[in-house]
């Protein structure tokens, strides 16, 4: 009964435990890294946003994402952020034409932005953004591919 045990922690030892960012996933790492956080995140989901998506909320939520978030997600009009290309996992570009999260409930990518994702690089904001801020880029990034004039072009560098 042992057995398995003991060939898992040979395995680490020996060094077989991919650690480089550029390394192979195991089998079984993605799939086992999505449950995990889809059955932590349930309940949460359907929560909505308690502000509007109105033009003052998304530029705030455009000054959030420049600040916090860009160096890993991209500026407007960047392809990949520098960050990204030695990242695993790489963090997904939120801005368009990729726009990874605007087909997502806006209550997941607040939960994700608060509580962050635990061994990935994705860090939690809830010690250093307000609630309100923390709506704002959900929203902000929620409607990334249809802004107010202005407001995407605001995100650079
Ligand atoms: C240090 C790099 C880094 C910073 C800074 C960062 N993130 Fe992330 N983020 C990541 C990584 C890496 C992932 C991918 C996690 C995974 O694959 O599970 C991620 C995932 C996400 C996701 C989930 C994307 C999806 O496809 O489900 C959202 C939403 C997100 N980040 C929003 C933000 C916001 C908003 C900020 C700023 C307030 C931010 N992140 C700051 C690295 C970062």
């Amino acid at each position: 009964m042992l057995t398995p045990i003991i060939a898992a922690w040979l395995f680490v030892l020996l060094g077989g435990m991919p650690v480089a960012t550029k390394s192979a996933p195991l089998p079984m790492e993605r799939y086992l890294a999505k449950t995990a956080l889809h059955a932590a995140m349930r309940g949460e989901l359907n929560r909505t946003a308690p502000i509007t998506a109105d033009e003052v909320n998304l530029r705030a939520g455009a000054r959030v994402y420049t600040r916090n978030c860009a160096g890993c997600h991209g500026f407007a009009g960047e392809a990949e952020a520098a960050f990204a290309k030695g990242m695993f996992p790489p963090p997904p570009q939120l801005l368009p034409p990729k726009a990874c999260v605007t087909d997502d409930p806006v209550g997941e990518t607040y939960w994700k932005v608060k509580n962050g994702i635990r061994l990935t690089g994705m860090p939690g904001f809830v010690d250093s953004l307000s609630d309100t801020e923390i709506w704002q880029v959900s929203l902000f990034l929620l409607h990334a591919k249809q802004l107010p004039p202005g407001v995407l072009e605001s995100v650079k560098p």
